[in-house]
């Protein structure tokens, strides 16, 4: 097709106004787009600042019962949660990942009983347990594949009888989605969504995360034999499609912003539900600049998330999940 040029066109004429501007717009955000993470932790009566997080907190169960009220207030559908594990919890075969009353499940079982409703994502990886602070089990020197499967599968099904609606591997493991996927069909577990961490990259902007799961310190080595080397888009195609082939229902690209070449190429090739993870390290950098007004937050919560949108994104974790829904609210 050929355009017509100038003066017969003019490009501004579709930016005229903000009523122009609505009616051709491509993508939109929404509140139901958005999934929030939260952090918890052990104990009564705390909500507690994690630092490289400004704006973030750890909440204990009877606090977070509030929070998560405020958000489904708010709109937000989904919570995604992540615990912090005292350290005589944690160990080299990570056995509390699948204590049907770990932390995890308990605040998933009081969740669901204050909010049939809400949708609660949960990770299945092994680091908030591990004492050697991998995804995986650490034996002599390596992360073990096949072994760690097994852990999995037993981490998935106590997290399903707990009642979440949605699990996500975030561990990397090879063959994780076909062996969490058989353990609950097994189960009996058949309405149980996977949302896969399918592509998954060794990246440095998860290291405010790392603080606030409390992994940092313990964590031997780095996660490169396991995670996606940040320079390869076509080895992450390769594993989503995997994690499709091995029964994911959604698939979720990580880190976000650095990566939404990597969302778009897997939402034009697959046709698939598509996520993406703003992860803790984007977050921590938008917010030390907003805190210093560098930046002009609601704008910038905005355009960041609609940037996931336009690249394809059917949903987002995000960590400016309330804020989002407020400025939302407010249409600034
Ligand atoms: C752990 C996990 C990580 C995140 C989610 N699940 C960190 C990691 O792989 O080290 C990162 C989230 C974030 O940075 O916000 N399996």
């Amino acid at each position: 097709m050929m355009l017509s040029s100038f003066p017969n066109r003019r490009g501004r004429r579709l930016r005229l106004n903000s009523g122009i501007r609505s009616l051709i717009r491509e993508t939109s955000l929404s509140k139901s787009d958005l999934i929030c993470p939260v952090f918890i932790r052990e104990g009564k009566n705390i909500i507690e600042k994690i630092p490289s997080m400004p704006g973030v907190y750890r909440y204990s169960i009877d606090k977070l019962i509030p929070y998560v009220e405020k958000l489904v207030g708010y709109g937000i559908l989904a919570v995604a949660l992540f615990p912090l594990t005292p350290i005589q919890k944690k160990s080299s075969n990570c056995e509390e990942a699948w204590n049907p009353e770990n932390l995890v499940n308990l605040a998933t079982r009081q969740l669901k009983k204050n909010f049939p409703e809400l949708i609660i994502m949960l990770d299945v990886a092994l680091d908030p347990y591990n004492s050697d602070g991998h995804d995986g089990l650490l034996i002599d020197g390596k992360i073990v594949n096949d072994e760690t499967l097994l852990a999995l599968d037993k981490q998935a099904l106590v997290q399903a009888e707990a009642g979440a609606d949605i699990l996500g591997p975030s561990d990397m493991m090879d063959g994780r989605i076909n062996s969490i996927r058989t353990a609950l069909e097994e189960n009996q577990f058949k309405d149980t969504l996977i949302m896969s961490y399918a592509a998954k990259f060794a990246s440095a902007f998860y290291g405010p995360f790392r603080d606030a799961v409390g992994a940092q310190g313990l964590l031997k080595g780095d996660k490169k034999t396991y995670q996606i080397d940040p320079p390869n888009i076509e080895e992450a195609i390769r594993e989503v499609k995997e994690d499709i082939n091995e029964g994911a229902d959604m698939v979720m690209v990580k880190p976000g912003m650095p990566y939404l070449d990597v969302v778009s190429a897997v939402k034009r090739r697959f046709n698939f539900p598509t996520f993406a993870y703003q992860v803790s390290g984007e977050y921590a950098m938008l917010m030390s600049a907003i805190e210093n007004n560098w930046l002009d937050k609601n704008r910038t919560i905005i355009e960041s998330l609609s940037c996931f949108k336009r690249a394809g994104c059917d949903g987002i974790l995000t960590y400016f999940a309330l804020d989002a829904a407020m400025i939302l609210d407010k249409n600034v």
